[in-house]
């Protein structure tokens, strides 16, 4: 299975991170080929709600910036991995860029599965981002959520954490 890891997190050893290499590391380990590309060192620009992609050429962003290169990598993916910190109870700006500009490809028909990994300084501050996980990608895209992980506080870069996800990327 291809999957593709979006972390939408600046710090590149921050505790998304920790999650997600923990992740990849179970994955590949598993046999998956996994491609984690860190958005928030992206230059990837907010969707201008321009409809060019709808439009003039459908399925084509007209902003021709890092988004580009990850088109194919969503549209070929088998799994997609939703990573963030929680920034305002929400998934953080970065990642919310990336997640807009697939308003360009709508509906990313290989992809079968997604998870959702989120890391935050306090517990029970995920219900919107889990909101708009459900409501705009596992019921509009149409596919399995096969899993959400938290980490707040104390439990951010443990070896816990690092385990129950290395075991998720494992077990796919
Ligand atoms: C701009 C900003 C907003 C944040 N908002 C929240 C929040 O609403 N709730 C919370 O529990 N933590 C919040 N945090 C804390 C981060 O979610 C937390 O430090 C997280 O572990 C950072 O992950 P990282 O190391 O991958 O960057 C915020 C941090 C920043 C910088």
């Amino acid at each position: 299975m291809k999957i593709v890891v979006l972390n939408g997190s600046p710090h590149l050893n921050g505790a998304t991170s920790d999650m997600v290499n923990a992740f990849v590391r179970g994955a590949e380990e598993a046999g998956h080929e996994v491609a984690s590309v860190n958005v928030a060192h992206k230059n990837i620009h907010g969707c201008m709600g321009c409809e060019y992609c709808r439009e003039k050429e459908q399925g084509v962003c007209c902003q021709k910036d890092d988004m580009q290169a990850l088109y194919p990598e969503i549209l070929s993916a088998d799994m997609v991995v939703f990573a963030s910190p929680i920034y305002y109870f929400t998934l953080s700006a970065q990642l919310q860029a990336a997640i807009h500009r697939t308003y360009a490809i709508d509906i990313p028909r290989n992809v079968k599965k997604v998870a959702l990994i989120m890391s935050s300084g306090s517990p029970f501050v995920y219900g919107p981002a889990i909101a708009q996980y459900y409501q705009s990608i596992v019921e509009y895209w149409g596919v399995e959520n096969a899993g959400i992980f938290t980490a707040n506080g104390k439990q951010n870069r443990s070896e816990e954490k690092r385990e129950e996800l290395y075991r998720f990327g494992r077990s796919l």
